[in-house]
């Protein structure tokens, strides 16, 4: 994009605008990504908040980008691109006058709305951009997660932006998708005949995809406790990836084939009802536990509550009822406060299928490919060698290992700037379809529901562990054991 653009943040002094969106247009800009002239209208609830606002702003790029990444002088060029604007999104009135004013500066310009606001307040918000005739052909809005609580409130969600705009006009952004090792995953699987020959029941035995984190609640207490990592993680992160995964080739990268190729997989989820859901899922929630030598608190401590069942760890069993992944499962989990931050998806392979070498050769360790998206960004695969040490014929698993840091030295991936980029460009290829969120809650619904019916409590794990016990006896039912960053396998 080399023409000026208007980004306009409404929620431009929360949480998200300052941690990550502020961050990746100071990043943009540093990249000559951000025309001169181009601006950040940031929306503040009110006066007080907008007249700190550029401090508060210069104080998050301190905080929030890498080492190394702040430079004085390129942070006030950048800052130099804000506008903070008081705006109270719910009064149409005054403050949406000034903003029409401030937009029509430049009538003919691309305009992205990022709705980093409640979803309850995306109808109006929506609605004062229609009647301030703020909406055409060039403007389009981002919109954030929580993209609803289930399939209804979704779904009343989509209606209500659809009110205003065209589907192609509305980017539902899910973070993951703008990580470059999650768009390698794909350039993986389409243009490398080795795995795309291997990439099937036939050749696959289990696929397990684990996204840990190390912090709690990070101040979200009241969203959380609603959501739970099941609404925050899985429906969302946890199967975009298996989307990813699992989809058949694309017949281009174009957005509506790769949607369409995911919203295959979406359907093929086998559903899970009733006393499936205790078979196949976990729930757990952290209790006081250490991370690092550090005592760190429980899930209830953080929310200063003496009950709640929310479950801050999920472990779950799927399956794709398609032809290529017939009776393969698919082994999920996630959760808050565990022993590590890390991103993984590991590809587990079947055993050959005929020993050629005698038992004293030691024990054959089938395949494994383990694509891991964080923390740092690698492909290893595991495959058996002879040991050289030794004249016997003896084997081991030797590992290739492709580190992207190794070879990208100065690379930082930043899912957002490459995501609003994407916005301004009007390349959808990485953002949610519509259809996509109603499949994805038509599969989560019902374990919710189950869960609520079944009234049990999540299963407790101390913070700083791989979550509960039953996670690993869901795999150890199967003969299978989590593959755990760090640890020898
Ligand atoms: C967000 C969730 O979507 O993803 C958070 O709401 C979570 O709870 C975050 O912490 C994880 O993202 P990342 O990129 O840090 O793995």
């Amino acid at each position: 994009m080399t023409e000026p653009f208007d980004i306009v943040i409404f929620g431009g002094a929360g949480d998200l605008s300052f941690r990550k969106l502020i961050p990746a247009l100071y990043r943009s800009y540093c990249e000559d990504k951000l025309p001169a002239s181009s601006r950040v209208i940031a929306c503040c609830r009110n006066a007080q908040e907008q007249s700190a606002y550029l401090q508060h702003a210069d104080e998050a790029l301190q905080e929030y980008l890498a080492e190394g990444e702040y430079r004085t002088e390129a942070a006030q060029a950048f800052i130099e691109h804000v506008y903070p604007v008081e705006l109270d999104i719910t009064e149409s009135g005054a403050f949406w006058q000034t903003m029409a004013e401030l937009l029509n500066e430049y009538r003919q310009r691309v305009r992205v709305y990022y709705l980093a606001i409640p979803p309850a307040i995306f109808g109006v918000c929506c609605q004062n951009l229609a009647k301030y005739k703020l909406v055409d052909e060039r403007s389009r809005v981002v919109v954030e997660k929580p993209l609803g609580y289930n399939a209804d409130t979704a779904n009343a969600i989509n209606e209500e932006i659809a009110r205003y705009f065209d589907e192609s006009a509305i980017y539902r952004i899910d973070h993951y998708l703008g990580k470059e090792t999650v768009q390698n995953l794909m350039a993986l699987r389409f243009t490398n005949v080795i795995f795309e020959q291997l990439w099937d029941a036939k050749s696959i035995d289990h696929v397990q995809i684990s996204i840990s984190e190390t912090v709690g609640l990070e101040g979200r207490a009241g969203f959380y406790n609603e959501a739970g990592a099941l609404r925050d993680m899985v429906q969302n992160h946890l199967l975009q990836l298996l989307c990813l995964v699992a989809m058949e080739s694309p017949h281009k990268m174009k957005a509506s084939s790769i949607r369409a190729e995911k919203v295959k997989v979406l359907e093929s989820l086998r559903p899970m009802r009733g006393d499936d859901v205790k078979r196949h899922t976990v729930r757990g929630q952290y209790v006081a536990g250490n991370h690092k030598g550090k005592l760190v608190p429980g899930y209830l401590e953080e929310l200063a509550e003496a009950q709640s069942n929310t479950e801050t760890f999920v472990a779950l069993r799927a399956y794709v009822d398609n032809w290529r992944w017939a009776r393969v499962p698919f082994y999920l989990r996630t959760g808050k406060r565990m022993k590590q931050r890390c991103a993984e998806i590991v590809i587990q392979y079947k055993e050959v299928s005929h020993r050629v070498y005698d038992r004293d050769a030691g024990a054959l360790a089938p395949n494994r490919l383990v694509i891991r998206l964080q923390p740092e960004e690698s492909i290893q695969l595991t495959m058996m060698a002879k040991d050289l040490d030794t004249l016997d014929m003896r084997l081991q698993p030797a590992t290739l290992n492709l580190n992207f840091s190794d070879t990208y030295k100065k690379f930082k991936s930043d899912a957002y700037k490459r995501l609003i980029l994407d916005a301004v460009s009007a390349n959808p290829s990485l953002f949610i379809h519509r259809d996509e969120v109603a499949h994805a809650w038509a599969w989560i619904d019902p374990i919710i529901d189950a869960w609520q019916s079944d009234a049990q409590d999540p299963h407790l794990y101390r913070a700083g562990t791989w979550g509960p016990e039953e996670s690993d006896e869901l795999l150890a039912e199967d003969g299978f054991k989590w593959f755990n960053a760090g640890e020898q396998h």
